[in-house]
């Protein structure tokens, strides 16, 4: 009876939204329909034993259930992360006061790079009802609401991730204080008034500012609309640590593997002093026998080594040692299908 009950109040509450807002914001699967969730692996150009055109990608979500060459450029508006902007683009919401949007990338489009702010990227649009976070690893990436979609030729040469995940607005609520401590470069962003008093953080930023923070990291726990958890971990610069040795991986007790970008000189080796260890993967391979170094992947992800404990993440900062000293974070996620899809492509990595 009670969970009958629940449903009922949920169905209500949908319903109740739909009437209300009018649009349901969420991300957009290759079709442009509405997904609870999706990821995408942009593939680098440079491939081992191959040239490609460096806006392929391939695309995951729980109706697809394993990785799907893209038959989309990433630099058209047609695939799924054009589908869910083009929700800003198009539909010019980012004029309108019944919804809040950011953009924010430490590199933004135009303009000059700043030290100072979180190495984090990404989009969040809403409204009252629910919306959603495109996190992703992008630089100068996603142009101005007034240019419409557009993709950088930067972003062509490396390996990209991005997951999008659809959430109901009261998680926007949550989401806005672990902003706080990622201090994102909002390049463009509009938080009317009526929303002032829920969110003070996202407003402060998008006014510039930077907004007080009780600690120096934070964890959230976060339900999409489907009821998918994933887990945020956010740190401040004050936390000067490797936030994968130094933190994650001690707090979800697992060893992890982690594929990031690391320039040469400046990598932060494999690292097994602490109990669980952390350690880099240095070549990837995709279904299709699509294979590539991890020099040439600018995504930021990790998964568990063993199975069991079925953990992957997915962020904003690479092993290096100067991101010690960033903001930034990671969102993870315990689905055994997102698991097994970036698990199964780790195809050298270095132990110790
Ligand atoms: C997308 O990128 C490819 C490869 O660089 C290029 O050939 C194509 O013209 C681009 N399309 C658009 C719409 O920019
Ligand atoms: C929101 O915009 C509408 C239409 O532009 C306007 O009528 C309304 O007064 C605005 N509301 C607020 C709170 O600014
Ligand atoms: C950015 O956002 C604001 C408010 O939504 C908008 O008025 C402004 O023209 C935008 N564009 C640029 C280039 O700043
Ligand atoms: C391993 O990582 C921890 C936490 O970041 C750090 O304190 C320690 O010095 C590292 N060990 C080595 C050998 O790099």
């Amino acid at each position: 009876m009670d969970t009958c009950f629940c449903l009922c109040v949920r169905i209500f509450i949908m319903l109740w939204c739909c009437a209300v807002c009018g649009t349901d914001i969420s991300c957009r699967n290759e079709a442009g329909e509405p997904v609870d969730w999706f990821i995408i692996y942009k593939l680098p150009r440079d491939k081992i034993g191959e040239v490609g055109s460096g806006v392929d990608y391939m695309y995951l979500d729980s109706s697809v259930g394993s990785w799907q060459m893209s038959k989309f450029m990433v630099n058209t508006s047609q695939g799924a992360i054009g589908n869910t902007l083009n929700q800003l683009y198009m539909g010019e919401a980012y004029k309108s006061n019944s919804s809040v949007y950011a953009l924010y990338n430490d590199a933004p489009p135009i303009l000059k790079y700043l030290k100072g702010y979180g190495h984090t990227k990404g989009v969040l649009l809403f409204n009252r009802c629910q919306g959603f976070w495109l996190s992703h690893s992008i630089p100068r990436f996603p142009s101005f609401p007034e240019k419409g979609y557009l993709y950088p030729s930067s972003g062509k040469v490396n390996g990209q991730t991005a997951l999008c995940v659809t959430y109901q607005y009261e998680q926007f609520l949550l989401i806005a204080k672990q902003m706080a401590y990622l201090y994102p470069r909002f390049y463009n962003c509009s938080v009317p008034a009526a929303f002032l008093a829920d969110m003070p953080q996202l407003a402060q930023l998008c006014k510039g500012a930077k907004p007080p923070l009780a600690s120096d990291k934070a964890v959230e726990q976060l339900f999409s609309i489907e009821g998918e958890k994933f887990v945020n971990f956010v740190k401040s610069e004050r936390f000067v640590d490797d936030i994968y040795t130094g933190w994650v991986a001690q707090a979800l007790g697992a060893d992890l593997l982690v594929e990031t970008w690391q320039t040469q000189g400046h990598e932060l080796p494999s690292n097994c002093s602490l109990p669980k260890h952390t350690m880099n993967v240095k070549r990837i391979q995709l279904p299709g026998s699509i294979l590539f170094l991890s020099r040439h992947d600018h995504s930021k992800w990790c998964v568990s080594r063993v199975y069991e404990e079925q953990v992957t993440c997915l962020g904003d900062l690479n092993r290096e040692r100067a991101q010690m000293w960033r903001g930034g974070g990671l969102v993870c996620s315990f689905n055994p299908l997102i698991y097994k899809a970036f698990r199964q492509v780790v195809d050298w990595y270095i132990g110790c």
